[in-house]
């Protein structure tokens, strides 16, 4: 392994025995994290809990909000509620560490109880720290863990107005989920469920940073910053209509990225999420400064979907008269002979389809730009010995012996913004039935259904970014059907 690898699990295990010197311990499923909740706060604890987490929603009562941080770092809730976000910390500790180095004066905005705050300074010694927070029982525990850990480079300060005093500017300031929160609030509508674009709307945009408060932090932390400093947040900005929202109020600061911002996935109670992305920016006039971004983020691999068996059968009907195809050939002791078959489906979808003299059936399919994905399995599957070859088979498809048709899931299914890329792309599309609904507010959603070749489809696609496409053979259409109906009563029942 190369240095960065060691460099990488060297900061992994650091943070790994930093967070249990917190008392935070790492679950890997709900059940057994509630399990120990229950176990270890009497219930009036966890009412006062719950009735703190209903006051804050909707982001507009302060009180409550650092009543409930105030809560959080109660020493005998602190282990307890932190453990949910101990990859969250180890990831994001991962990704801002590096970024740190170059700094002299940190402040940390919302910094909680200090775990992030006390870390990097423990990592960067030279340097001096300050995490400001408006929680006072989050400050009082970031003082004594630092005073305890013998951090003599940090300092907290409970800060519970703007503008945020101050000695010297920060070169570097940092927010994590603490900037921008007001969860609820979608941000910005894209000009209709079309596109994912969003129309400039100066007073719009102006009003969403006035009643999220956004303008004044920025506002009171830009006050603090060094002419050439820079700011690096990760915030709860993965939904585009929020991030747009976002990146807007830091270009209207004069604000630019300076490093290709980065996605922050991690686990939580073994959920995965994904959150940021991570952005640094400066005011400094940006000579090597990375555009704004206002598309959706693509992860690989999110357009991948298999089915098996009766399924694969029946859309592979369609898919096998792709006329130009790469195949290969072998041979297993147990499932026979195999054909792996890969192709793009008139230029929407690619497709791979591994059939055994056992009557195994596996297909696989992806948008376009997934397709080095797929055709990666013409090499993949030729290299296994037998004993992965049935592993591979169990891992990609699930219970590969069990051939009952399965009349409950599509042939092909995309919850991801690709999805709509696919949908642009089908051949022959004629719509059967479309409905398009608007509930104000520039929220608008429309669903359709039509067919595609010999293959039935449906979309669904919103305002807010999501978008639904599935796929199926003439067999199932009644299937898309019955979904179409139901979403469209569903839209037109008031909640
Ligand atoms: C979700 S927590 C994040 C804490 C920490 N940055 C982290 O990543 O774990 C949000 C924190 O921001 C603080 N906060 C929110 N609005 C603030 C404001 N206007 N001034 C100071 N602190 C604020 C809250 O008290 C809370 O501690």
């Amino acid at each position: 392994m190369n240095d960065g690898g060691n460099a990488h699990q060297d900061i992994e295990a650091t943070l790994n025995r930093y967070l249990q010197s917190w008392g935070l311990l790492e679950f890997h499923d709900e059940g057994t994290y509630y399990e120990w909740q229950r176990q270890s706060l009497p219930p009036q604890d966890l009412q006062r809990l719950q009735w703190l987490v209903e006051q804050r929603q909707g982001g507009k009562n302060t009180s409550a909000d650092i009543q409930f941080y105030d809560l959080l770092a109660d020493p005998s809730f602190l282990p307890i509620l932190y453990s949910q976000r101990f990859d969250y910390f180890r990831q994001l500790g991962q990704l801002l560490s590096p970024r740190l180095s170059s700094s002299r004066h940190v402040l940390d905005f919302g910094c909680g109880v200090g775990i992030l705050t006390c870390f990097f300074a423990q990592q960067y010694p030279e340097s001096e720290f300050i995490g400001i927070d408006r929680s006072p029982h989050s400050i009082d525990i970031a003082q004594n863990e630092a005073k305890k850990r013998q951090i003599s480079n940090v300092r907290f300060a409970l800060i519970q107005n703007m503008p945020i005093p101050f000695d010297h500017p920060y070169d570097c300031i940092l927010s994590t989920q603490a900037l921008f929160q007001a969860e609820q609030e979608p941000g910005l509508p894209s000009q209709n469920w079309q596109t994912f674009e969003r129309p400039v709307d100066d007073s719009r945009q102006q009003e969403l940073e006035r009643s999220t408060g956004l303008n004044e932090r920025l506002v009171a932390l830009l006050n603090t910053l060094s002419p050439d400093g820079r700011l690096i947040c990760c915030e709860k900005t993965w939904n585009l209509g929020r991030r747009i929202f976002f990146q807007r109020a830091l270009g209207a600061k004069t604000l630019f990225p300076i490093s290709e911002p980065i996605p922050c996935s991690y686990h939580e109670l073994g959920e995965p999420r994904i959150d940021g992305p991570v952005y640094e920016v400066t005011g400094r006039t940006a000579t090597q400064s990375v555009a704004w971004n206002e598309q959706p983020f693509y992860r690989e691999g999110e357009s991948v979907y298999r089915c098996v068996g009766d399924m694969a059968e029946r859309m592979g009907k369609e898919f096998l008269k792709t006329p130009r195809q790469e195949k290969r050939l072998g041979q297993h002791g147990s499932y026979g002979n195999w054909t792996i078959r890969c192709g793009v489906w008139e230029d929407a979808l690619a497709w791979g389809m591994l059939e055994t003299g056992s009557r195994f059936r596996g297909l696989v399919m992806a948008s376009k730009r997934d397709r080095p994905l797929i055709f990666q399995l013409l090499e993949t599957v030729g290299s296994l010995s037998d004993s992965e070859f049935e592993q591979f088979l169990r891992h990609g498809w699930g219970n590969v012996d069990n051939d009952t048709p399965n009349t409950s899931s599509p042939g092909y299914e995309n919850h991801f913004p690709s999805a709509e890329e696919i949908y642009k792309d089908l051949p022959r599309k004629t719509i059967k039935q479309e409905s398009t609904f608007s509930t104000g507010q520039g929220k608008e959603m429309h669903i359709e259904v039509g067919s595609t070749n010999t293959l039935r489809y449906l979309y669904w696609a919103n305002t807010f970014d999501q978008r639904q496409l599935l796929l199926i053979d003439e067999r199932g259409g009644d299937i898309l059907e019955e979904y179409f109906q139901e979403s469209v009563e569903a839209a037109q029942t008031p909640s």
